[in-house]
């Protein structure tokens, strides 16, 4: 007698594995995320992200001709707003000159070929820490949604090529397309943060950007309100499936390693790409871990990584990027 199949001889040695394997990161899955700040000559290490960092303006434009050349080839635009610029309606993220509008000029001016999405959401531009305006004890949808159309126009004004809410407000998605439109911006992208969960990894971007949600009376202290509650998967489904119908050019599930169940699902209902946020808390666990020696780093991040694509992530936005890419060589 003998095995019925023997499916170890797919895994004798690692040239019949690499034949056989069936999912390979490559340059092009992957998304970089950007922070950027005021200043000159600033490159600002984030305490909770080890090795990633803070760019001003001048640094910036030497840091995406980097990634340009290893083969990165679209960036997510993230900044951190000085405290006397912000309040609750975000006036300042509509700025033509604001820091976010200099950024998209500075990275396309750099590197004309380098696709440009832009964070759009308020909280790093509200006193509160919240990502939509706060009225009456409550995060406003429609005032909000109104609103953040009007900055995505902002940004394609700037040159953004995409523009990516992060805000899970109602209805966003449709406002925003049609305000692109009437004002010209037809080719302007939509990738929309649809599956977005209340998750507790968020918290070392939030030092990123000094954008936590403050501790007030009458004001929610978490984002629960509008982010998704992560004992449900249907509603990631319904978020999904509204915003393309709204218009979304790509959907998004953040964060990555604890949702793989809703990356798949999402996957197989979705008929536009479907990108993955490998999230600043999945960053700092596997660099904690591994700076105690616990873990071996490159060895857990390539697996995790591999893992968000196999689950179904057409694009992956990752801390790691430029990592990885240096592995893969
Ligand atoms: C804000 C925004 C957040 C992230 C991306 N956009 C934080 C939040 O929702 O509180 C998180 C990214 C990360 O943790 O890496 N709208």
């Amino acid at each position: 007698m003998f095995p019925l199949r023997r499916n170890r001889r797919l895994r004798t040695n690692e040239s019949i594995r690499s034949l056989v394997r069936e999912t390979i990161l490559s340059p092009n899955d992957f998304l970089v995320p950007l922070f950027v700040v005021e200043g000159k000559g600033v490159k600002d290490e984030i305490p909770s992200m080890p090795n990633y960092y803070r760019y001003s303006l001048d640094l910036l434009e030497k840091e995406v001709k980097e990634l340009w050349a290893m083969g990165l080839k679209s960036v997510l635009v993230f900044v951190k707003v000085p405290d006397n610029l912000k309040d609750n309606k975000g006036v300042e993220a509509l700025n033509p000159n604001g820091l976010m509008q200099r950024a998209i000029k500075v990275i396309k001016n750099a590197v004309p070929e380098m696709i440009v999405m832009t964070d759009v959401a308020l909280d790093p531009y509200s006193v509160y820490g919240h990502d939509g305006i706060v009225g009456n004890g409550m995060i406003l949808n429609d005032e909000t949604s109104g609103f953040l159309a009007q900055m995505a126009l902002s940004h394609a004004q700037a040159g953004a090529d995409f523009v990516a809410p992060s805000d899970m407000m109602d209805g966003r998605i449709l406002e925003m397309r049609e305000l692109l439109e009437n004002n010209g911006f037809i080719n302007t992208g939509i990738m929309s943060y649809s599956a977005k969960y209340a998750s507790a990894h968020y918290g070392p971007f939030r030092d990123a950007l000094d954008s936590a949600p403050v501790d007030l009376i009458d004001i929610p202290k978490d984002k629960k309100t509008y982010q998704m509650d992560y004992h449900n998967r249907l509603e990631a489904i319904r978020e999904t499936r509204m915003d393309i119908e709204e218009g979304a050019d790509i959907v998004m599930v953040k964060p990555g390693i604890s949702y793989l169940d809703i990356v798949r699902e999402v996957k197989n209902m979705s008929e536009v790409p479907v990108a993955v946020y490998q999230v600043s808390g999945e960053y700092a666990m596997i660099k904690a871990a591994s700076e105690r020696g616990w873990l071996d780093h490159d060895a857990v991040m390539l697996e995790q990584t591999t893992a968000i694509k196999r689950a179904g992530a057409d694009i992956i936005a990752s801390y790691f990027a430029k990592d990885i890419v240096k592995l893969l060589k």
